[in-house]
């Protein structure tokens, strides 16, 4: 096909071959396969700022490194210069976060280039050799969906050791090859240690699994992993050796019950008050409250 003008820099470079066909061109970028020698890749055009959608939102930019303090001034001003900051950080933080997984053994496409704004990175593939569907594509027995699920919260946990939260895992953002799945599109992998958000962040990723894989074996929906893991991580003694039940006791809610009861019991001396108010006022002039019969005092 011809060549989109965006992966040609990368074909001047020397780095793709050519431009196959486009893959799926989704609301943050344009997916194409290209050739680069004998092997098959996926280019990841990202789109423009103005073009793209929510996930640049601030919860997820918090704790995101920046190259040096005078960008970070730039970025938090938004002058031009921090905005295209700003747009370099969206843009790198996904190949940050590839990398970084990759070595950590966290199952995602192998990144091999980033240049003006273009990813270069493995073909995930099916047993033909062709782009890999997501999970949202397949129908799964219960054992499987078990299994895959497990292995997902393994991965998760990989991720959390290393200090990342996906952000966006959902069944769009899972690849099922014949090895097993494949996590995918990170731009907003979020700081776990640095960004208020990250638990909740977590929770949604970890929820979204449950409820995708709860399709096919229901007892899944029930299992609480984000808390789990969350508190070990918390704790600093969260590893990938370490075993996860899918229960949790909230320590909160046991807390929770001590609070309503003095709430409760608060409102019930309101009332009291409210009570013996309106008894002083109903009283005739001149007369003060009835005294509380003998048998209360
Ligand atoms: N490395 C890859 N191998 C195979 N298919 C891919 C790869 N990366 C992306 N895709 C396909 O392109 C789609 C869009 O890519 P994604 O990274 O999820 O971007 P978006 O932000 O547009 O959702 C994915 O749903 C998937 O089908
Ligand atoms: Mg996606």
């Amino acid at each position: 096909m011809k060549t989109p003008k965006r992966i040609e820099p990368l074909i001047e470079d020397g780095l793709v071959d050519e431009v196959l066909r486009p893959l799926m061109s989704g609301k943050e970028a344009a997916v194409y396969v290209v050739r680069c020698g004998k092997e098959l890749r996926c280019a990841k055009v990202y789109k423009e700022a103005n073009k793209r959608s929510f996930r640049q939102a601030a919860e997820y930019q918090e704790g995101r490194k920046v190259r040096n303090s005078r960008d970070a001034r730039a970025m938090a001003k938004g002058s031009k210069f921090g905005r295209k900051e700003t747009e370099d950080a969206w843009q790198n933080a996904e190949v940050a976060a590839l990398f970084r997984l990759a070595s950590a053994g966290v199952r995602v496409p192998k990144p091999f280039d980033f240049l003006e704004g273009v990813l270069l990175m493995e073909m995930i593939c099916d047993e033909y050799g062709d782009a890999a569907p997501r999970l949202n594509d397949v129908t799964l027995e219960p054992d499987q969906a078990r299994e895959y699920h497990a292995f997902l919260i393994q991965q998760i946990v990989l991720m959390l050791c290393t200090g990342l939260v996906h952000g966006d895992l959902s069944e769009f953002n899972v690849l099922l090859t014949p090895t097993g799945p494949v996590i995918i599109d990170l731009p907003q992998a979020v700081d776990a240690a640095g960004n208020n958000h990250a638990f909740s962040m977590l929770e949604r990723d970890v929820g979204n699994m449950a409820s995708y894989f709860g399709r096919f074996a229901p007892e899944l929906k029930q299992t609480r992993y984000a808390r789990e893991m969350w508190s070990y991580f918390e704790a600093g003694t969260l590893s990938p050796a370490t075993v996860l039940t899918g229960v949790f006791a909230d320590p909160d809610e046991i807390a929770d019950v001590g609070s309503v009861l003095r709430e409760i019991e608060a409102a019930r001396l309101d009332e009291d008050r409210r009570q013996a108010g309106r008894a002083a006022d109903d009283a005739p002039p001149g007369k003060t409250e009835e005294p509380p019969p003998p048998w209360m005092q």
